[in-house]
């Protein structure tokens, strides 16, 4: 069966192919038009469908839009609430649930030659369970849905059976979300909503639990697989601040700690009520949520499961995946485990030549490419690294990255610049998978960057740069099977430096996307101060910087 999977609700529209219960391709829109998130998160933007990508999905499996048996669409209308039970008290919610509704038509008109009887609404919270559960390794689990808002709830809570059927066990009803409650402290501190939670969250290991107490009158488990989330007078704890949440003063850091700290009590309750009905050894997430790598660190060793595995792209772009498995399973296929996140575009080598000679740029093939790299990383230079697929997801995982070496915190600083980051934000490291316990504790392999790990006493010096305040780290570990190229030019870094880590963060500047395509890259090096621009087998040199770089390297050879 071959069924296309549409996001376009709420946010970060995608679409996702998956052809036989094979995950072909999956992209989010974003990075086509370039335009971050996709559109707005207002009902009127619902209309809008991640036509590009879903272009890209077709031509991809080589099918045509009248090929496909289906199209899953991540919402369904027929569960939104009716007229004048507006539970989000805003007025535009019918205009959401109309073009919802004629989704099957405007995929149609834009899509020519699909069959809009063919399109399927996807209740939006079993989308992004099919996300994790059939897409986890695990052949039977248990699944946590934690998002902001569906279509009248904001969570679930269930288990996928052996025959690959989801038994939905608790949902909570909106108005009561964890996810908007952490939407509304992001937007209260100046950060942007469902986008810049993952800025709170490095916020709050500055501060203390000063309001958890009051935090837990307010949110907390009502012991039958739900919860309860109040509304939270952010003012009376500290005062709202302006876009770019830059005057933030300690009392903002403890809000954000207790928040975080309350949210993750709150997991832990719901996890260990959903380990007591299912007994199952393994925990699958998705929904925004899980994205707080903090939280599913202590999930993962502090609740009852075993293990605990994530989807990389938990947010709402996920749905386009999970919807199409959800769909492919209902039309009688079984979906099978997503093996890599690397779902996006690529070009070959040809390609990559001609888009660089059509740049009219300077560029080389250098024999050992990893070494290559490694030499000007161990300057302390910093690296575009563009290598096959683009990630699906907001993580980049070593196809679109930054890379630096990790042994001074100015390099933190350094890439914050490029990126035009807020200086409080950590960047991650890379580590081989088999070399990772001895550097870091934790969840382990932890191949999407979803969990916190603690840095070695003895690491914490050597490696200051990906180390947080709080001694932690985001840690991407590196299969050397899966990602021959990245494991490589781990080695050689190590080489040069007795470093066995490399400091990773996505590559794109400030407010935009995630570099998908050449041009994209090359725009992004263009105007960054990025030493060396690694795309596929070339490297591009940033004119003047090779002096720097070498009279660095000719000091870490002293040493
Ligand atoms: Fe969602």
């Amino acid at each position: 069966m071959r069924v296309l999977g549409i996001n376009a609700v709420f946010h970060d529209p995608a679409a996702a192919i998956v052809v036989d219960g094979e995950l072909l391709a999956a992209a989010e829109e974003e990075r086509f038009s370039r335009r971050k998130h996709g559109k707005e998160p207002v009902p009127f933007s619902t209309w809008e469908l991640p036509l590009q990508s879903a272009r890209w999905c077709l031509r991809e499996a080589g099918l045509e839009a009248g090929d496909l048996d289906a199209i899953a669409y991540s919402y369904d209308p027929a569960l939104a609430p009716a007229a004048g039970e507006d539970i989000t008290a805003n007025e535009w919610e019918g205009l959401r649930t109309l073009f919802a509704e004629r989704a099957p038509r405007f995929l149609q008109s834009a899509l020519p030659g699909l069959d809009p009887s063919r399109v399927r609404f996807v209740a939006h919270h079993v989308a992004h369970a099919a996300s994790c559960g059939p897409a986890s390794p695990h052949p039977t689990c248990a699944v946590l849905v934690l998002d902001g808002r569906g279509e009248r709830g904001s969570h679930l809570a269930g288990r996928y059976r052996e025959d690959g059927s989801l038994e939905v066990l608790a949902s909570q009803r909106l108005p009561q979300s964890l996810g908007l409650l952490y939407e509304e402290l992001t937007d209260h501190l100046g950060f942007r909503r469902s986008s810049d939670e993952y800025k709170v969250m490095a916020m709050a290991s500055y501060g203390e639990p000063a309001f958890l107490d009051d935090l837990r009158g307010l949110v907390r488990a009502t012991g039958n697989g739900g919860f309860v989330a109040e509304r939270v007078d952010w003012a009376s704890y500290a005062p709202r601040l302006a876009r770019g949440g830059d005057d933030w003063t300690p009392r903002h850091a403890d809000l954000a700690c207790s928040v975080q700290r309350r949210l993750e009590e709150v997991l832990l309750d719901l996890a260990r009520w959903l380990h007591e009905r299912t007994g199952e050894r393994a925990l699958t997430m998705a929904g925004g949520v899980a994205l707080n790598c903090v939280a599913n660190m202590r999930l993962f060793e502090e609740s009852p499961f075993e293990d605990v595995w994530v989807q990389p792209a938990s947010g709402d772009s996920g749905t386009a995946l999970g919807a199409a498995l959800h769909v492919a399973r209902e039309l009688g296929d079984e979906p099978r485990p997503m093996r890599s996140a690397a779902l996006g575009r690529s070009w070959n080598d040809d390609e990559l030549a001609s888009w660089l000679d059509g740049a009219g740029i300077v560029y080389e093939r250098p024999d050992d490419l990893p070494g290559t790299v490694a030499d000007v990383l161990a300057a302390d230079g910093v690296v575009a690294w563009f290598q096959g697929r683009s990630e699906f997801g907001p993580r980049a995982l070593g196809h679109r990255s930054l890379l630096a070496h990790p042994r001074t915190p100015a390099t933190t600083a350094r890439l914050n610049e490029v990126k035009g980051r807020e200086s409080f934000r950590p960047v991650a490291p890379m580590v081989l998978a088999e070399r990772a316990a001895e550097i870091f504790a934790g969840r382990l392999p932890s191949p999407y960057m979803l969990f916190t790990h603690r840095v070695a006493e003895e690491w914490l010096d050597r490696i200051p740069a990906v180390a947080h305040v709080d001694g932690t780290a985001r840690i991407q570990t590196v299969d050397r099977e899966e990602e021959p190229l990245v494991a490589a030019l781990l080695e050689r870094f190590e080489e040069r430096t007795g470093v066995p880590v490399v400091v990773n963060t996505s590559l794109n500047t400030a407010g935009r996307p995630m570099v998908d395509d050449p041009r994209d890259a090359l725009e992004c090096f263009g105007s960054a101060p990025i030493d060396l621009l690694a795309i596929g087998p070339f490297v591009v040199r940033r004119p003047g910087s090779e002096a720097a770089l070498g009279r660095a390297l000719q000091e870490v050879g002293a040493r």
